[in-house]
């Protein structure tokens, strides 16, 4: 399963969903109380998750632009059956390129989910200029943070969380990645912007019957292994098996930690 397919991203999105962080969500919910209509863009859409997840927390009548520069993933958002009251335009745009056409035109907010770990430093600042230039506010949800709990933990669990956290600096597109550091660095930057920042975690909890994603996270460490660890190929092979064994006999739990920001600009809405 690929990091942007349709299939991982429909995998993940009931888990996104319940781990968004609910005081991050009542802030944004806030910061639009008796505004009857709102117009939000959100960056790096997928399939349309942030939209499905965020309409009942906005005003009533929505206007969503849904830029991706995916038009696999883009497809699907078309065919999603929005209720009469929101307006839903897909547009695809590279956003390491053309960023600035992406936020174009009369917006009350950004929003983004499981971006900001793939960016680079620059491109998040330029972002954040962007941002900040049109004193908008900004809801980026679901940054991968680094951190990772398994149980039971296994015989080279942190060596293979070590070299996937080495591998989410690899460049995705956008220059060499923030990877885990992304969200912190979100949050101050907004600050020095004159933005107040609202950070919580959102983070992914798996139990045992949750095999299907567990899986998928396990392969995605042993993917990148050889290429960050110096651990052989048998021993990946076998803490691989190991733990799938765990999963189908029922004995695996994870949680994946991420983070969820909502920055406002100060003085304004
Ligand atoms: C991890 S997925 C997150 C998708 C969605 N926000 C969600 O939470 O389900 C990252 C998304 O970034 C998009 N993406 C990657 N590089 C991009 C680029 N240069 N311009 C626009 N979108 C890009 C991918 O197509 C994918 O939809």
């Amino acid at each position: 399963m690929s990091e942007y397919s349709a299939d991982w991203l429909a995998l993940r999105e009931p888990y996104d969903l319940a781990a968004r962080n609910a005081a991050v969500l009542d802030a944004v919910a806030c910061a639009f109380v008796g505004q009857r209509a709102v117009s939000v863009v959100d960056l790096a859409c997928g399939t349309g998750s942030t939209l499905r997840a965020m309409r009942r927390h906005l005003p009533a009548r929505q206007s969503w632009r849904l830029v991706d520069n995916s038009l696999t993933l883009l497809a699907r958002v078309a065919s999603y059956r929005s209720p009469s009251h929101l307006t839903v335009a897909t547009t695809a745009v590279d956003l390491a390129r053309d960023l600035e056409l992406a936020l174009d035109g009369p917006l009350d907010l950004v929003t983004t989910s499981a971006l900001l770990d793939l960016v680079s430093p620059e491109w998040l600042d330029r972002l954040i200029v962007e941002v900040a230039a049109r004193r908008l506010p900004f809801y980026a949800a679901l940054t991968y943070d680094g951190r990772a709990v398994t149980e039971p933990l296994a015989r080279y669990d942190l060596e293979l969380l070590a070299g996937f956290n080495l591998h989410q600096h690899s460049n995705k597109g956008f220059g060499p990645a923030l990877g885990p550091a992304a969200a912190a660095r979100a949050a101050q930057r907004f600050e020095e912007f004159g933005y107040t920042v609202v950070l919580g975690q959102s983070d992914w909890v798996f139990g045992p019957d949750d095999r299907a994603i567990q899986e998928a996270v396990f392969v995605g460490w042993a993917k990148v292994a050889p290429l960050t660890t110096t651990l052989s190929p048998d021993e990946i092979s076998g803490w691989l098996a190991w733990r799938r064994a765990h999963l189908t006999e029922g004995r695996s739990r994870l949680r994946i930690g991420h983070i969820d920001i909502f920055a406002r600009p100060i003085g304004r809405r």
